[in-house]
Formats: C-alpha cells, sequence, structure tokens
C-alpha cells in the first residue's frame, strides 16, 4: 500500500533535484564558440544521466521493504547526486 508521507518525500526530492539549474557562464569564456558547443553538448546528455539515474535508484527504494537493499540504492543514489552538483557550472 502506498505511504503517502514517503511518496511526497519523494515528489520534494525530485523538484530539488530537477530544481539543480546549470548555467555556462564564467568557466566558458576559455572556450572558443566550437569547443562551448561541444562542451555544452557533453554536459547536458551528462546531466541528464545523473538526474535520470536517481530518479531510477529513488524508484527502487521506493519499491523495496527490504532495509538493508534500501539503504545500499539511497547510498548509491547520492553518489549520483554527488555526480549533478559536479556538473553543474558555478
Ligand atoms: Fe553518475
Amino acid at each position: 500500500m502506498l505511504n503517502m508521507d514517503n511518496f511526497l518525500k519523494e515528489v520534494d526530492y525530485a523538484l530539488e533535484v530537477l530544481d539543480n539549474h546549470s548555467n555556462s557562464s564564467s568557466k566558458d569564456e576559455k572556450l572558443n564558440a566550437d569547443e562551448k558547443k561541444q562542451s555544452q553538448r557533453v554536459m547536458r546528455v551528462n546531466h541528464m544521466g545523473e538526474v535520470c539515474a536517481q530518479a531510477l535508484y529513488r524508484g527502487q527504494a521506493f519499491t523495496t521493504d527490504e532495509t538493508s537493499t534500501k539503504e545500499l540504492i539511497l547510498k548509491m543514489c547520492s553518489e549520483e547526486r554527488d555526480h549533478l552538483g559536479m556538473c553543474a557550472i558555478e
């Protein structure tokens, strides 16, 4: 049976992750136009991969009742969140 508190926590988590905007600013200044375009393409894919990995892990953790499995999955998800932070351009 769906636990509404846990469901809303997952919605909150998803909104927080999706709010992690990256903007291209000062660090792009050292790149020429072609390099900047290529960098943006790569980082866009990388960024989406980190977001989707978290969604998969959170979904798996949400649906398992086994505590040790849930903890392991959430730990892996936390690593993906760190990766997402690395994708953000200041
Ligand atoms: Fe990752």
